[in-house]
């Protein structure tokens, strides 16, 4: 779609500065559908930037994919174009909103799959049209880690832990807009790996919480896995072969009783949380070497060191991981934050937290925004070495 980006560009002018300048609250819609969740949702922020969820609604498509043991594209972008618009009407009405009284329209751009991502960003672009608001192309990736902006009201820099379906990052939080990788997965990212930990062991998907649900009558110690690129120099990650290890144990020990998935997916788990803690560690130390001397300058004020590490991103609901997270930043004289469970998943309050962030600085789209299926954070860093080109999903 190419439409003229006059509105958009008219309506930030009109709204967004003003409404960033007058000391009253900012509401902004969110539109997420870049995967197998589809959601709307208003978020309010104050002139002070703290932020509040007006309404969130979410719907998962999990029904109509798990036949299939995974999310298939196409069956993803119909069901969010049947059920978007009533969606965005029910979170409208549950924020007691009209669409007169936002601020701006959020949709998240990209990375993902492409049909959903269209779905969202067209339905976006539409209403910033019809209603004269401001249009704001969201980064998933972005909304995810400025998730405890609003939930915690956690300015960056920081530290952050990103593990989703789709990606396995550490990235330094400057401010918003402004990211560091400083590592990523080569190979499966950490929901992938108990998407796939959970299929090969007859787990129900999602995979993660049927891996977690399970891992709790079992024995971590039972089985010997490897405990992936721990030592390494650079933090980087790799989870496919701690997923053969599985498949490999599996297989010797076949057929498998509810005890032995339980003791595998305890494990696992087990592995998978060594191993995060590590390259988490790695990272601080890295950290702490660049920005000793070096602190990060924030909005042109005062200098400011690191010291909060955050996970985001749907396999951060995991608690075993959340746990060994907080005692990790504990020991290293971090803080640590994590979103409540139910905006660890992908969401739209994020999406709508993250246009308003970028509202109020100005940093609008117009309406020729393209979708990008693949769109990191961080467009200097390199790939980790021996990293193939995996999925766009988040
Ligand atoms: O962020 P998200 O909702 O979607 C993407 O953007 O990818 O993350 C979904 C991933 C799935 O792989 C799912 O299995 C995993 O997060 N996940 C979990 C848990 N809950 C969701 N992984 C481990 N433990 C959990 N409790
Ligand atoms: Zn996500």
């Amino acid at each position: 779609m190419k439409v003229s980006n006059t509105c958009s560009t008219l309506a930030s002018q009109k709204h967004g500065r003003q409404a960033a300048t007058d000391g009253s609250e900012l509401r902004v819609l969110g539109i997420e559908t870049s995967c197998d969740e589809t959601s709307a949702a208003v978020v309010a922020r104050t002139a002070q930037g703290h932020g509040r969820i007006c309404s969130n609604i979410v719907r998962s498509q999990w029904d109509r994919h798990r036949q299939f043991g995974g999310v298939v594209p196409e069956i993803a972008a119909r069901a969010h174009v049947e059920c978007l618009d009533a969606l965005i009407a029910e979170a409208m009405s549950q924020a007691g909103t009209t669409f007169g009284d936002l601020d701006a329209i959020a949709a998240t751009a990209g990375p993902g799959l492409i049909g959903g991502l269209m779905v969202g960003l067209i339905t976006g672009k539409m209403l910033s049209l019809e209603h004269a608001k401001p249009l704001i192309a969201v980064n998933h990736l972005e909304a995810h880690a400025l998730t405890v902006g609003l939930t915690d009201r956690l300015p960056p820099p920081y530290l952050l832990l990103l593990v989703s379906g789709g990606h396995t990052q550490l990235l330094a939080v400057d401010d918003i807009g402004r990211y560091r990788r400083l590592g990523s997965t080569i190979d499966d990212a950490l929901g992938e790996a108990f998407d796939k930990t959970a299929k090969l062991l007859g787990l129900p998907m999602p995979g993660g919480p049927s891996v977690e649900q399970t891992s709790l009558a079992g024995d971590p110690n039972r089985f010997s896995l490897p405990r992936p690129m721990t030592g390494r120099a650079e933090p980087h990650f790799s989870f496919a072969g701690l997923k053969t290890a599985v498949r490999h144990a599996a297989q010797s020990i076949a057929p498998l009783s509810d005890q032995d998935v339980a003791d595998l997916c305890a494990g696992f788990q087990a592995a998978v949380c060594e191993s995060v803690v590590d390259r988490t560690r790695r990272a601080i130390g890295i950290l702490r070497d660049m920005d000793t001397g070096n602190p990060i300058k924030r909005d042109g004020q005062t200098d400011v060191e690191i010291q909060d590490l955050v996970v985001a991103g749907g396999v951060a609901a995991n608690q075993q991981i959340r746990t060994a997270l907080a005692a990790l930043a504990a020991s290293e004289g971090y803080r640590f934050h994590a979103p409540p469970l139910a905006l660890c998943g992908d969401n739209a309050a994020m999406i709508a937290w993250a246009g308003a962030e970028r509202l109020v600085r100005g940093l609008t789209d117009d309406l020729n925004a393209p979708v990008r299926p693949r769109w990191p954070l961080d467009n200097t860093a390199v790939p980790a070495l021996g990293a193939g080109l995996k999925g766009a999903k988040a």
